[in-house]
């Protein structure tokens, strides 16, 4: 079946998670991250993720907002700087407008001049959702913002990508799913979508019982996988 549908996570895929301690660590009164924001960044990012995995495997769901905090607490700690308010306040403010990467616009805009349906299926709250998308301004090339707080469980249990289906009327084998998370898009190929993985920093695959049908650097290269 030809693609009909591009589904893109979002934290890391469509937004720059990073962005938030790059940011900080650029502000003057934040300069006690200033070398070490790098790892601050990975840290919150893994926790957060390693948080949303053991809330799913132990049936003790929570909002997505709740396990960013969390991971971010447990990264601020590791880094030694922790107990700073104002730092962590403000990192969390700055995760509210993360930057979308610089190709996401005109990727996006290829896709929907070509009628293909859009959306985002993210473990995000809608309201995380709903301001990512806006600060980056591509609220208009996106058909919906999907999130797990439907179904409360995270990534990758089925009944999240179930929601692809269910939104859209599509069959799996017309959705092309993109990912920067190896295990993501490892898990919506075992769950029967054609995948994209994202792999911006050259990470090695992860090992999983599937593997992801393509492997990119950047998301530029969306439009061609669907014979655009
Ligand atoms: C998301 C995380 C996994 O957006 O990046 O769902």
């Amino acid at each position: 079946m030809p693609i009909t549908t591009c589904i893109f996570d979002a934290y890391g895929t469509l937004f720059d998670v990073a962005a938030a301690a790059r940011q900080a660590a650029s502000e003057p009164q934040f300069f006690k991250i200033k070398e070490t924001w790098p790892q601050l960044a990975e840290h919150w990012r893994l926790k957060q993720l390693q948080y949303t995995w053991l809330r799913a495997i132990t049936q003790a769901h929570t909002d997505f907002w709740e396990v960013t905090q969390d991971g971010l607490d447990w990264a601020l700690e590791k880094c030694g700087v922790d107990g700073d308010e104002e730092l962590r306040e403000r990192l969390l403010a700055l995760y509210w407008e993360l930057q979308a990467y610089p190709e996401v616009p005109e990727m996006l805009q290829t896709l929907k001049a070509a009628g293909l349906n859009t959306a985002i299926l993210s473990n995000g709250s809608p309201d995380m959702l709903d301001g990512a998308v806006q600060s980056a301004g591509i609220e208009i090339l996106l058909d919906d913002n999907l999130s797990v707080q439907s179904v409360g469980i995270f990534k990758p249990d089925s009944r999240v990508y179930d929601l692809v289906g269910q939104r859209f009327g599509c069959a799996k084998d017309e959705v092309l799913f993109v990912s920067s998370n190896g295990w993501d898009a490892a898990g919506a190929t075992g769950y029967g979508f054609t995948t994209a993985w994202v792999n911006r920093s050259g990470e090695p695959m992860d090992r999983m019982p599937w593997k992801p049908k393509h492997v990119l650097r950047n998301l530029t290269d969306i439009p061609k996988i669907v014979g655009l």
